[in-house]
């Protein structure tokens, strides 16, 4: 990836404007992969375009012997069935795109031929053997790299046993692999967890014609996915919210810049997701919502988020796994919050772009932020002025557009290097945001 330093200072006005952040990576990377496995040709209208979902397309064209051709506005996926994908003859290159690799592992399980998965330097450091391990259980064999990609997968000449998994973490990656796995099984499949994970996956299979049955047991702290094989599935037709993860990032600047107002448009508002709205509403910002709407089985509103004084906020067990991927921001927030804040349970920080327990903390610390890394997560003293520095991305994007906001709120300059890292899931992130700097 090219290194770009990008350099940021607050808005001499503020920030004011409208602005449709990215389609959502987690439904676009499910829209891509099981469109290749429909019985027919499947539109994904307004697919997120950025690093991680490429190379989704480009392995499920090398598994479709087809090439996908993207469009802003539209996609076309011609599905080879359940049983048609084919041997692509080489590894199948995931990028760093987590999803892709894990639930990508999910759907090769299954399948007569033998593949190999693989990615870049960043994808190879993060752990697969929680997908490796419940899918050996179904039977299925497969070799990693001590724990790692690449991944081996043999083929197979019977299908794959249907099993009852409770697992060891609450990740909606490794949920989605085993029920897609599920799909190749003699009998229904049943994942177990302690926290509410992401349920695109239930909910598109559900309108592909996959019986698949959601319980919550909030007294006992379960919730469970049961997936019933099926011989065919539906092709898709479906419009792809903004990723309310990209979103999160300008809420947060909207809500601490002084004078701001921001409205987002078209905001996926999946429940499991929306854990930062949460916390931030608790912490006393103002957003409201508009125009709520269902759009392909997903809820979608406009937000319009003005700046407000904060207060601090303690946010553990289900909010911290409804809010894992906006904790970095919600960090930023805090600088600027009256009083301590305490993120817990947050421990798969550790694991993600980058070790955004220690890293991220160590780069936002370089601005002048008062917060403390703990075993599970953060602690943040605020308000804190903060002050520009030169901080790096730490190869994670999350990362990066954090720190573009904490620069806002900054006096002097913020350099962020490697600030091109930005491009796994918003590659006009640094566009958008001068759009709206007043
Ligand atoms: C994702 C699930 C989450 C999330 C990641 C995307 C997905 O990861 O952090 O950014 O698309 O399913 P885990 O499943 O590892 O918790």
């Amino acid at each position: 990836m090219e290194t770009v330093h990008k350099t940021i200072a607050a808005p001499t006005g503020t920030l004011n404007g409208t602005l449709r952040v990215p389609s959502d990576r987690s439904i676009t990377v499910r829209a891509v992969l099981l469109a290749g496995i429909a019985s027919g040709t499947s539109v994904i209208h307004h697919p997120l375009d950025c690093d991680d979902t490429r190379a989704c397309m480009d392995v499920v064209g090398a598994l479709t012997q087809s090439v996908l051709h993207m469009s802003h506005e539209k996609l076309g996926v011609t599905g080879r069935g359940l049983h048609g994908l084919r041997s692509p003859g080489k590894a199948l290159f995931c990028g760093s795109s987590g999803a892709t690799i894990r639930l990508l592992a999910g759907l090769m399980a299954g399948q007569p031929f033998g593949s190999t998965l693989d990615g870049t330097e960043q994808l190879r450091r993060r752990p697969m053997r929680r997908v490796s391990d419940p899918l050996r259980s179904m039977g299925a064999r497969i070799e990693d790299a001590d724990g790692c990609a690449p991944i081996e997968i043999s083929g197979r000449s019977h299908k794959l046993k249907g099993i009852t998994y409770t697992s060891p973490i609450a990740s909606a990656q490794v949920k989605s692999a085993i029920l897609f796995a599920g799909l190749y099984a003699d009998n229904p499949t049943k994942v177990i967890e302690s926290a509410p994970t992401r349920d695109h996956s239930e909910r598109m299979l559900a309108s592909m014609g996959v019986t698949i049955v959601r319980e919550a047991d909030a007294d006992a702290a379960l919730w469970s996915s049961m997936l019933t094989p099926v011989t065919t599935l539906n092709p898709l037709s479906i419009a792809v919210p903004a990723d309310f993860s990209s979103a999160a990032f300008f809420m947060v600047a909207a809500s601490i810049v002084p004078g701001a107002k921001v409205i987002l448009r078209d905001v996926g508002m999946n429940d499991t997701r929306t854990g930062l709205l949460d916390c931030l509403l608790a912490m006393g910002a103002s957003v409201e919502h508009d125009n709520p709407r269902f759009e392909g089985g997903e809820l979608v509103a406009d937000l319009t988020v003005s700046c407000q004084a904060l207060s601090s906020i303690d946010v553990g067990g289900d909010l911290t796994a409804r809010t894992m991927d906006e904790l970095p921001v919600l960090a930023v927030a805090a600088t600027q919050a009256e009083g301590t804040t305490v993120i817990r349970d947050a421990e798969e920080l550790r694991v993600k772009e980058s070790n955004r327990l220690e890293g991220f903390v160590t780069e936002l610390r370089k601005m002048g932020a008062q917060i403390e890394p703990t075993g599970d997560g953060f602690i943040v003293e605020g308000p804190t002025p903060l002050h520009g520095a030169v901080v790096d991305s730490l190869g994670d994007h999350r990362v990066a557009m954090s720190l573009a906001v904490a620069a806002l709120v900054a006096t002097g300059e913020t350099t962020i290097t490697d600030a091109g890292s930005v491009s796994k899931t918003y590659p006009g992130f640094f566009r958008d945001l001068a759009s709206i700097v007043s």
